[in-house]
């Protein structure tokens, strides 16, 4: 797609160390791979962001529209929870993991859940939503026009009152360009999650590992993304017409106790609420 970066496997410095050590038992793989990418993303632990977000949403506010649900990672905390959720994603993978989850869950949980394929940048649903949610790593896929795009999607499909939350790495808070976090999952496994920052570039690179070094195979994920600064997205909502509230940070999943990650809150200009 034109308004995103390559989705790998891409190179990074990291994943070219780690193979060049494990020798044969290296793989490299991209998130967006067929069973690496489904799997990694539903390993990973979304509560903490959900119930952010949850705390924020108006009770009796109606449904969420998730936008770039993946394979459910802030879904199911919503589900979990209570919320009736419509989720939107691109990726076919990530659209039939997310629904053959769903296949598992109680009745009441999966009749709460529509999953639909569409583009965040550009869709068209026949409904409006008290809430619409989007997480960082999937807003810092889009380029300028991507996001102009969201934007004007978003405003036609919010309820007079509704919200708009986006989560974002709090990545002024981090004084390094490199950092390295453990992650565990839902399945118990447990990973070493790399990011790299290139200020000079407005890119980081994301790398996922095993944290158990004597897995076979070892399978090293990849992603790129755009380095996207919460100010931006809050000027550039405001050109959009919301109004952003001060932003509020919060300790994302497996944090390290910093405020890692942060909230952003926005309602149309204007709206009543
Ligand atoms: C990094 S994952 C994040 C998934 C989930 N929101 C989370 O926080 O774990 C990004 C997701 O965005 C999806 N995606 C990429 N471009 C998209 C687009 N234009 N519209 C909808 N989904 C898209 C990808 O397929 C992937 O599932």
């Amino acid at each position: 797609m034109s308004n995103q970066l390559e989705h790998g496997p891409v190179r990074t410095t990291r994943a070219e160390a780690l193979l060049a050590s494990v020798g044969e038992r290296g793989v490299l793989r991209s998130f967006y791979d067929e069973d690496v990418g489904s799997d990694l993303m539903q390993d990973a632990d979304g509560i903490s962001e959900a119930q952010e977000m949850a705390a924020r949403i108006r009770p009796a506010s109606g449904p969420v529209l998730e936008l770039a649900a993946g394979t459910g990672r802030l879904t199911f905390p919503f589900l979990t929870l209570g919320f009736e959720v419509t989720a939107l994603e691109l990726s076919t993978t990530m659209v039939a993991s997310l629904r053959r989850q769903l296949e598992d869950e109680p009745a009441d949980l999966r009749g709460r859940c529509t999953v639909v394929q569409g583009d965040m940048s550009a869709f068209a649903l026949d409904q409006r939503f008290g809430s619409v949610v989007i997480s960082y790593g999937s807003i810092s896929l889009l380029d300028d026009a991507g996001r102009r795009g969201l934007y004007a999607s978003v405003r036609e499909h919010l309820e007079p009152g509704g919200q708009f939350l986006i989560s974002m790495a709090n990545a002024g808070r981090s004084e390094s360009l490199e950092r390295d976090q453990e992650l565990s999952g839902r399945s118990g496994r447990r990973y070493v999650l790399h990011v790299r920052r290139s200020p000079a570039e407005a890119i980081q690179d994301i790398t996922v590992y095993p944290a158990d070094d004597t897995s076979d195979p070892f399978v090293v994920c990849t992603s790129r993304l755009r380095l996207l600064e919460s100010n931006q997205v809050v000027r550039e909502l405001e050109q959009a017409g919301f109004d952003v509230m001060e932003p509020a940070s919060f300790r994302s999943a497996g944090g390290s106790g910093r405020h890692d990650a942060l909230l952003l809150e926005a309602s149309l200009r204007g709206d009543p609420s």
